[in-house]
């Protein structure tokens, strides 16, 4: 995007924002804070902007990613999908000791443990909201002596060298400061032989995300700058932190239209437990949604990574 794009657009948010006063405050805010706490206390117990429900809802998926939709068409589906899929990359299985970086309200860790029958998970996260909520529901399904959830950041982790099995990130090494440090730190926590697997968000191929509104945008999600390399650098930095056999799958047909489709009817007003998306083969191969998240940050390829310990 050029100048001039940026300011019609950044023309037409503000328009936008000076008729409501509060939500001018509160964007004002999350860009001064610039750190994904504020950013995930802003959004409360749902994925999209502005559909939190207050955890008024026992029942209500409390998963914070945008899924996996080659076969699912709900979203809590779509995000269990996701989870699998790095389990997966993972090769997470029986007795092991894992890291999970980024752990939102925990689901995926009660997935890992019911579907995967690791050990236990040590989790850390730096939203003390996300920590609280998911300690509960881990508690009320009586995991708590294998799911052991800490406030502590994913670039610090509060572990001895060579003390687990696996390091897995479901979409949060992007806010990391800097996800660099956090492969330093995967890297010393992992058993020789270990494995870490992100599912993690970057732009495309050779693009390079600049201007005023795409800063904005990071500096609103609590996304470094630093943090914002294609596929090919990611590799490069794994490997330049000790890593081998790094495995690299871009599944953005399988990300972005699905959750196109799934916001357009949630924002139409119906509610989560009653959506089933429609995805067509054309919103595949076009990757429907991706030019949004071009047009906010520039982070338009997904993609999931695995890399060894030596
Ligand atoms: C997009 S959410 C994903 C949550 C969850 N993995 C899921 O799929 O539902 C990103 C998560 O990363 C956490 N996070 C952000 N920065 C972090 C950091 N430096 N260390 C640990 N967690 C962090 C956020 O608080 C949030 O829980």
């Amino acid at each position: 995007m050029g100048f001039l794009d940026d300011m019609r657009e950044l023309s037409s948010v503000s328009v936008g924002l000076l008729k409501n006063p509060g939500a001018f405050i509160r964007e004002f805010a999350l860009l001064i804070r610039n750190d994904p706490e504020s950013y995930y206390d802003f959004l409360g117990d749902d994925v999209l902007e502005a559909q939190d429900s207050g955890f008024s809802k026992d029942q209500k998926p409390l998963w914070l990613n945008l899924g996996y939709w080659e076969m699912a068409r709900t979203y809590p589906e779509a995000c269990a999908d996701l989870a699998r899929r790095l389990a997966r990359a993972a090769r997470l299985g029986e007795g092991d000791v894992v890291l999970d970086a980024g752990f939102g309200f925990g689901e995926q860790d009660l997935l890992w443990v019911q579907e995967f029958d690791v050990a236990r998970i040590i989790g850390v996260n730096v939203t003390q909201l996300h920590v609280d909520v998911a300690r509960k529901r881990v508690e009320a399904r009586g995991l708590s002596d294998r799911i052991d959830l800490r406030l502590a950041s994913a670039t610090d982790i509060p572990l001895e060298a060579g003390s687990v099995d696996k390091v897995v990130a479901l979409e949060s090494a992007f806010h990391f400061p800097t996800r660099e440090d956090f492969f330093r730190e995967a890297f010393r926590i992992l058993k020789p032989g270990g494995r870490l697997a992100t599912a993690d968000c970057m732009p495309w191929v050779g693009e390079k995300p600049t201007g005023l509104i795409n800063w904005l945008g990071w500096r609103r999600w609590g996304v470094p700058q630093e943090n914002i390399y294609d596929r090919e650098v990611y590799q490069q930095k794994l490997e330049a932190h000790g890593f081998v056999d790094v495995e690299v799958e871009s599944i953005r047909h399988h990300v972005f239209p699905g959750m196109h489709r799934y916001a357009e009817k949630r924002h139409s007003g119906v509610e989560m437990d009653r959506i089933e998306v429609e995805i067509s083969p054309q919103d595949v191969e076009n990757v429907l949604g991706v030019e949004m998240w071009r047009k906010q940050g520039g982070l338009t390829d997904y993609v999931i990574f695995s890399a060894v310990k030596p």
